[in-house]
């Protein structure tokens, strides 16, 4: 395990230096902005999606750089979402990456500019074609169609549509699943679909990916509802035990904390039997998946 926490921490330095660089301020009057988009993506966080990019990137090829404005592209996007997420009108949340949410720090109006900022930053750096120009262009547009199904409304959006207007309403198995399979999976799904198709991945191996990333982004959700029960704020740098007094449809809700993790595990399992095909060189993204759910934060 090793091993990952070092990956982690490559793959978070080159995303890293990249959006230093890619987020610049271009006017007196846009300072407030910039710096309001800066602050959410330079909080901290996992930097999971983007680190899962370049593992399923590092199955089929290994020069990781080629790679890394997607890598970058899909961190903006979900630091975007969660600066709304954390919103009074959404979750209202006041903390987020161990620091006082983005609407907290600049103002409501100033955090939704800067979640929309983000947003439309991640396809400038996808069609930039000088940022790795060896993308060819055929590649590039299936990345950013993906990247584009992924957060909309047949993704992220439509997630937490059903997210938001589900509170305080009867929660059913079908609902939670499909909050999860879009507020999160859909993002973490395309993560990995990124690096594959930047590799010129085989159709087939590309399924597997997909059903893999999939599977373990329905888990990374329900490990973070459980979380949102047994974790302290302290560790996880936002606030706990909002799910329940805000009745939001969770997979402990429906299936008891117990059998909310027994469903973790059962999506880890799901997802691993995709790696079959990779062999040994899955060993990272193997390693990935069970940090999912031996995470503490
Ligand atoms: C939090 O995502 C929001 C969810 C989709 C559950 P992460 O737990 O990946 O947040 P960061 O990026 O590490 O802050
Ligand atoms: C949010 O899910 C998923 C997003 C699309 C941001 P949550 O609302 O559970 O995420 P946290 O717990 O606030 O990070
Ligand atoms: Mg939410
Ligand atoms: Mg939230
Ligand atoms: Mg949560």
């Amino acid at each position: 395990m090793n091993n990952i926490v070092d990956f982690f921490k490559d793959c978070s330095k080159k995303v890293e230096v990249f959006l230093d660089g890619c987020l610049l301020n271009s006017s007196v009057f846009t300072a407030g902005l910039n710096e309001g988009m800066r602050y959410s993506v330079f909080a901290g966080g996992k930097r999971l999606r983007p680190t899962l990019v370049y593992a399923s990137y590092g199955l089929f090829k290994k020069d990781y750089d080629v790679v890394t404005p997607f890598a970058a592209a899909i961190e903006v996007v979900h630091t975007y979402s969660l600066i709304h997420d954390d919103l009074p009108a959404m979750d209202n949340d006041d903390m987020r990456r161990g620091k006082p949410s983005n609407h907290k720090a600049f103002g409501e109006a100033e955090a939704i500019l800067a979640g929309d900022g983000l947003l439309t930053k991640a396809f400038e750096i996808m069609s930039d074609t000088s940022y790795s120009p060896q993308i060819p262009a055929d590649i590039r547009l299936k990345a950013i169609y993906k990247l584009a199904r992924a957060a909309g409304d047949n993704g992220m959006v439509g997630g937490q549509f059903a997210d938001i207007t589900s509170e305080g309403k009867k929660t059913t198995v079908e609902l939670v699943d499909y909050i999860h399979k879009n507020k999160t999976s859909a993002l973490i799904e395309c993560a990995i679909y990124l690096g594959a198709v930047a590799a010129e991945a085989e159709e087939k191996e590309i399924d597997n990916l997909i059903a893999f990333g999939k599977n373990i982004g329905l888990a990374f959700q329900v490990v973070d509802d459980i979380l949102d029960i047994t974790s302290s704020s302290e560790v996880l740098g936002k606030n706990v035990n909002k799910d329940m007094e805000s009745n939001k449809a969770t997979y402990p809700a429906v299936y008891s904390l117990e059998g909310a993790k027994a469903k973790a595990d059962e999506y880890i399992e799901k997802a691993m039997a995709h790696l079959d095909i990779f062999k040994e060189r899955a060993d990272i993204l193997k390693d990935i998946a069970k940090f999912i759910t031996e995470r503490n934060s």
